[in-house]
């Protein structure tokens, strides 16, 4: 089952498809060919040791078989390498390796490859072509699509990057056979706050498909079914949706379908991400207790009822287990969202929920601190 789906802004001349195909990286090169419009150049691959070790052979061959010529650069594994210092070395490659206007960058990888792939794209001699090839869950339903890039800095997470769109997406599916089970946690944290925000629809396809997996989760043999195939093309129609309709996420709009909404659960997992130094949390997992958190605070704040509450709670765990954050302050973990990006006019604005699939923008202000505070301690010492 194959599924093509196209993405356009309205402001922009920038359009491209996201593909979904079963088995797509053994003919990769054709379709980057024909997404970079017949266009072939040198090929700047950006990917890890360990992607590049189950898939590399593969997407190379293909590539060199449709006449790119290949580079490969290998980034190190894993969130604290999504830096200004990283990026600082993919530059550098693409100028030795003399790439031109004329070629393209390929991100291989996760989301980490992804975003700094897309930020050094973005920027070197103005932009360059793009493309995605994402292979974790998280990096096909979320960061692979919508055109944000960037790295971390010591002051905040994502603090430097751009919006640039690709040139196109190719999703494999198959490739997630090979995903580690915490990595797929993590994606499904993702898929959660996507259902969240959207609907019932889109809330009960995720929970229903986590209903279906074995006690223990995602063992190893992990199999990537019609259903989960299907999981990833209503996720991705939904992220596309909402990007296409506020690309650059205006500040001004507040509307329920503004793309401050996909910041659903964020705010908290930026903050716990910084707090324990980027290494200790998936992206993912912080976004799965980022989930939980908003859903107290929505409750403490009589925005939803208690069912909606459990059943937050639940579809989370239903994900698999989240890490320990026992040993974390409140107040450190609190601390760096004096520098979050979702501040605007003073204000750290939080996306809650009245509802499934009924988003709304609280300022920080609206929150007393005690509710802040009593939520935080709850989802550290008693999850
Ligand atoms: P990741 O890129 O670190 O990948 C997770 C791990 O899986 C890595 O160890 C990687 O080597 C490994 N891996 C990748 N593909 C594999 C495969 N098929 N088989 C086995 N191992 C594989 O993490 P991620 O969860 O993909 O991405 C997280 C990043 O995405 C964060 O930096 C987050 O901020 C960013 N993000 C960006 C956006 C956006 O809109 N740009 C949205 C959400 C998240
Ligand atoms: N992951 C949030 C966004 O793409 O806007």
């Amino acid at each position: 089952m194959n599924t093509s789906i196209s993405i356009n802004f309205d402001r922009s001349s920038s359009a491209y498809d996201i593909e979904i195909a079963a088995g797509a990286l053994s003919n990769i090169g054709e379709w980057a060919s024909s997404a970079l419009g017949g266009k072939i150049g040198k090929l700047a691959l950006i990917t890890n040791r360990k992607v590049d070790r189950l898939y590399g052979e593969r997407v190379s061959e293909s590539f060199v078989s449709a006449g790119f010529d290949v580079r490969t650069f290998h980034v190190g594994d894993g969130e604290r390498f999504k830096s200004l210092k990283t990026f600082e070395k993919v530059i550098s490659f693409l100028s030795t390796s003399q790439i031109k206007r004329t070629d393209a960058v390929v991100a291989l990888g996760g989301g980490v490859v992804g975003d700094l792939a897309g930020f050094a794209a973005s920027i070197y001699m103005r932009g360059i072509p793009f493309l995605q090839i994402p292979t974790t869950l998280l990096s096909m339903i979320d960061s692979s699509v919508g055109g944000k890039t960037g790295v971390n800095t010591a002051f905040g997470k994502n603090l430097v990057g751009s919006f640039y769109q690709p040139a196109g997406v190719m999703i494999d599916p198959l490739t997630l056979e090979t995903l580690p089970r915490r990595e797929l946690t993590a994606g499904f944290c993702e898929a959660i706050k996507h259902g969240a925000i959207s609907g019932y629809d889109l809330f009960n396809n995720v929970n229903d498909f986590l209903m279906a997996q074995p006690i223990g989760r995602f063992g190893k043999g992990f199999v990537v079914s019609g259903e989960l195939q299907s999981l990833i093309a209503k996720q991705v129609q939904f992220k596309a949706y909402i990007v296409s309709g506020d690309e650059r996420e205006s500040i001004v709009n507040d509307s329920a379908s503004s793309r401050k909404i996909l910041n659903f659960g964020h705010t908290l997992a930026h903050a716990l991400e910084n707090a324990t130094g980027y290494k200790y949390l998936k992206h993912g997992e912080a976004v799965g207790y980022g989930v939980l958190f908003a859903a107290s605070l929505s409750k403490k704040l009589d925005l939803i009822n208690k069912s909606e509450l459990q059943l937050l709670n639940d579809v989370v765990h239903r994900a698999g287990i989240l890490p320990p954050i026992r040993h974390l302050n409140p107040s450190e973990v609190l601390e760096p969202l004096k520098q979050d990006k979702k501040i605007v006019n003073d204000s750290l604005q939080w996306i809650l929920l009245s509802g499934i699939g009924n988003p709304v923008i609280v300022p920080h202000a609206d929150i007393p601190k005690s509710v802040l505070v009593s939520s935080l301690d709850e989802l550290i010492h008693h999850q």
